[in-house]
């Protein structure tokens, strides 16, 4: 079919784009500017300011969320054939760091309502090796973490949040990083604040944080990042193997001031979120993202599902009708165990997790950043209309 010149978007909408002006070229001038490029007192002031943002005792600023899930799977002591209960429903880090450890990654099923992990699901997934569950609030909706700790009470497994998504969220009122024994949060370049790649774990213990420090930098005795300032000493110790998993204060520069525009960002998302919900709630083929009631929904993904049996098409058409029309979309998530290494290592099937797979089947995660002009949130509202329109069933 050819398309009517009025409803195609001349340039390309990408799916995501970084909020970034002058204030992150200055900053990271400064830091380029300073000579000290690594781990530095940018890095401790973006880790300050990020613990009381959420409310934390500690945030330690690493490279990534997949590192900050790595860290705290080492700190409980993971062991080879112990159980970790998550979601399927979610991207490739959270179950590998798992396997790092050579551990089992026990997939529990899905809530339809919210794409987050049932907590109704969890009791029967438990076992005496389970050490660890780690939800994953998918698309910046908080998951149920009270139900998550009555589901696991009286056990002694360990909450590892992962929060990729979920800056700035609450939960209940609270914010999410202050809630469970670890919070993970990433700023890769498409998160809702980002350092190009980056990571946060937040954690109200001493000693997890302080074991996630020392394995983040080689597993060096404390103070050995500052080892070639003139305060430091040129004097280290190995304590353990660990990683080289430190944010540098070039990126640290970046997520300071991320952190000061981040409530602004959150805020302009959830008006791109409102304006989709305006137009597609109506709309019977469409089914928009659950919202959290009384709560910050962090909207780093807008999870539109469609009705399949109300469309003449398929969820991979509408996406490639979207892309005719100039807009870039993703899909969250192809779930874990349809992909070749969890089917080879586990046997799993398809039908396993019937609920992720019906819900992947027909989820399209639309472009909401804050940099979305009021015209490009209306140029996907008329495409996604226009396209449900020409192919009800
Ligand atoms: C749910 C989830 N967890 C973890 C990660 C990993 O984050 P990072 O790229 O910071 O390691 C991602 C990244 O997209 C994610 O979507």
């Amino acid at each position: 079919m050819s398309l009517t010149s009025s409803t195609v978007r001349t340039t390309f909408l990408p799916f995501a784009r970084p909020d970034l002006d002058e204030r992150e070229l200055d900053a990271v001038r400064e830091v380029l500017e300073s000579g000290w490029l690594t781990t530095g007192s940018k890095a401790s002031q973006f880790e300050a300011r990020f613990a009381e943002a959420v409310g934390a005792k500690h945030a330690i600023a690493v490279s990534s969320c997949t590192a900050a899930m790595h860290l705290a799977l080492e700190a409980i002591g993971l062991r080879a054939g112990d159980e970790v209960i998550t979601t399927p429903y979610t991207f490739a880090a959270t179950a590998e760091v798992i396997r790092y450890f050579d551990a089992k990654p026990v997939f529990v099923d899905i809530d339809a309502a919210t794409l987050n992990i049932d907590p109704r699901a969890i009791a029967a997934a438990i076992t005496e090796r389970t050490r660890a569950i780690i939800p994953v609030h998918i698309g910046g909706l908080a998951a149920d973490l009270n139900e998550i700790h009555s589901a696991i009470s009286g056990r002694d497994i360990v909450m590892i949040e992962d929060a990729a998504h979920a800056f700035p969220a609450t939960y209940r009122g609270r914010p999410i990083g202050s809630l469970s024994d670890f919070t993970c949060f990433s700023f890769y370049a498409t998160k809702s604040i980002t350092t190009g790649e980056g990571g946060m774990i937040c954690t109200a213990s001493d000693a997890h944080a302080e074991r996630c420090r020392m394995m983040s930098l080689h597993g060096l005795s404390k103070s050995a990042w500052n080892r070639y300032t003139s305060s430091g000493s040129w004097q280290y110790d190995v304590i353990a193997p660990g990683f080289k998993y430190n944010m540098t204060d070039i990126a640290a520069a970046i997520g300071l001031v991320q952190l000061e525009k981040a409530e602004a960002m959150q805020q302009r998302r959830e008006v791109v979120a409102s304006s989709y919900d305006a137009a597609f709630s109506a709309i019977d083929a469409l089914e928009c993202p659950r919202r959290a009631r009384n709560d910050v929904h962090a909207w780093h993904l807008y999870t539109l599902r469609l009705h399949l049996d109300r469309l003449a098409i398929a969820r991979d058409q509408f996406i490639e009708e979207l892309r005719r029309r100039n807009i870039g979309t993703s899909v969250h998530f192809i779930p874990l165990h349809l992909h070749r290494y969890y089917e080879e290592t586990y046997g799993f099937r398809p039908d396993d997790f019937p609920v992720a797979l019906c819900e992947y089947q027909r989820e399209i995660s639309l472009p909401i950043y804050s940099r979305m002009s009021a015209e490009e949130v209306d140029s996907v509202i008329s495409a996604v209309t226009e396209i449900e329109l020409i192919n009800r069933a």
